[in-house]
């Protein structure tokens, strides 16, 4: 299970993110990408969000493996 995060500090709202994956990822109030409710975890990978994740210039998204944090 991966676990889709955005890194707030990092995060400059290029937007890329919604273009790319708008069914995961929203623009806060203040300009700032967010993970959508319900839609920050995920079996696998889906190519809307590798294409987010890849295309934000500050690296603000990261997807984690979950089983990770199993050991
Ligand atoms: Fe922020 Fe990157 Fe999206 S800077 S708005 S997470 S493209």
């Amino acid at each position: 299970m991966y676990v889709i995060s955005v890194d707030p500090a990092r995060c400059q709202g290029h937007a890329r993110c919604v273009v790319f994956a708008p069914d995961v990822f929203d623009i806060d109030d203040e300009g700032y990408s967010f993970v959508q409710p319900e839609r920050g975890t995920c079996a696998q990978l889906s190519e809307d969000v590798q294409l987010a994740i890849a295309n934000c210039p500050e690296r603000a998204i990261s997807a984690t493996d979950d089983d990770s944090k199993l050991e």
